[in-house]
């Protein structure tokens, strides 16, 4: 018995020209191992990937090249078995409008086919507070309380692997927190999650191994505590007072630079590979003025394209 709960070997993804876009490249060649029991980060951008991939995990988009297997089945040869495995919540919140919250989740645990007797409706609905709401329609419902009627919708079969796609993305704080903890009770109770998000917090508070996706790649992929060490970019903004005409990329090859404004730059570096006292110095030796500095985290975006840079 393999260990893994997902194994994602050379997957490809090209989406077909249409009337509304051009053909699109999603993903080239991604290898992801997801061990069972583990708590997994998916990060990118916008656009990166992470959506297309959990679509292919749920059957919803097929894959132009490579190779899936959930819970050791090939989901190219049995479709049908691997969607048991696994519970989607997917990005976007489309639910039924007909059927009430109750209904909604018997639908699906009859659309799985589990007996009457062995439903769990009840208790879903009991562990995601949604008690007051079972009687509810879906229209009625508030974006969080969807979300979290999608996330007892990807549970009605048990599943081994949850995989959640961008939940938290609009929710409010209590919300957020309740389904974190949710989330990690049934982590710690041996379900394997999936995350993804563009949150790094998100990702450092709950998943213990992360792979980060830019452009249908992986540019990053360990166990957090290894990646958070290398996240730790930090983002120098320095005003110049007057228009910079000198040629910085030519100043910094190794670092991702970004021009605000005609006299105002970003750069983005690592603080245990370069002291900013350096930059200052490389700055300052060009004849380009410093009127005003300060620094910053940097954002996500920011962080990838450091990545990309020093990979
Ligand atoms: N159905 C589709 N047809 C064409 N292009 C698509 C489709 N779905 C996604 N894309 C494109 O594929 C890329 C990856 O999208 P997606 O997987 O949704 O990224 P993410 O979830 O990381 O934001 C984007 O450039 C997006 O525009
Ligand atoms: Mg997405």
């Amino acid at each position: 018995m393999s260990d893994l709960a997902i194994e994602i070997s050379s997957l490809g993804k090209t989406y077909k020209k249409s009337k509304r876009s051009p053909e699109k490249i999603a993903l080239k060649s991604i290898d992801l191992k997801i061990k069972k029991g583990s708590f997994f980060g998916l990060l990118g951008p916008n656009g990166a990937g992470k959506s297309t991939i959990i679509n292919i995990l749920a059957g919803l988009v097929n894959k132009t090249e490579g190779e899936v297997k959930i819970g050791g089945i090939d989901i190219s040869k049995n479709p049908q078995a691997a969607k048991f495995k696994i519970g989607i919540v997917p990005q976007e919140l489309i639910i039924d409008p007909f059927f009430n919250v109750h209904e909604t989740l018997e639908i699906y645990a009859g659309y799985y086919g589990i007996r009457k007797a062995d439903r769990r409706t009840d208790e879903i609905i009991e562990a995601l507070g949604l008690k007051d709401k079972v009687n509810a329609t879906p229209r009625s419902l508030s974006g969080g309380m969807r979300r979290r009627l999608l996330v007892a919708k990807a549970l009605v079969h048990n599943p081994e692997i949850l995989v959640l796609d961008e939940p938290t993305a609009g929710v409010d704080v209590e919300l957020r927190n309740q389904l974190w903890n949710y989330v990690k009770k049934l982590n710690q109770s041996g379900t394997t999650i999936l995350l993804t998000t563009h949150y790094l917090e998100e990702a450092e508070e709950l998943c213990d191994e992360l792979a980060i996706i830019n452009h249908g790649q992986v540019i990053a992929y360990d166990r957090k505590e290894n990646l958070m060490k290398s996240l730790s970019s930090k983002e120098l903004i320095i005003s110049c007072g007057a228009e910079i005409t000198q040629d910085l990329g030519a100043l910094f090859p190794d670092l991702a630079l970004k021009l605000l404004a005609k006299d105002k730059i970003s750069i983005t570096y690592d603080p245990e590979k370069i002291e900013v006292e350096k930059i200052l110095r490389i700055i300052s030796d060009n004849q380009i003025r410093i009127k005003d500095i300060s620094t910053q985290q940097p954002d996500l975006e920011e962080i990838f394209k450091h990545l990309i840079k020093s990979n």
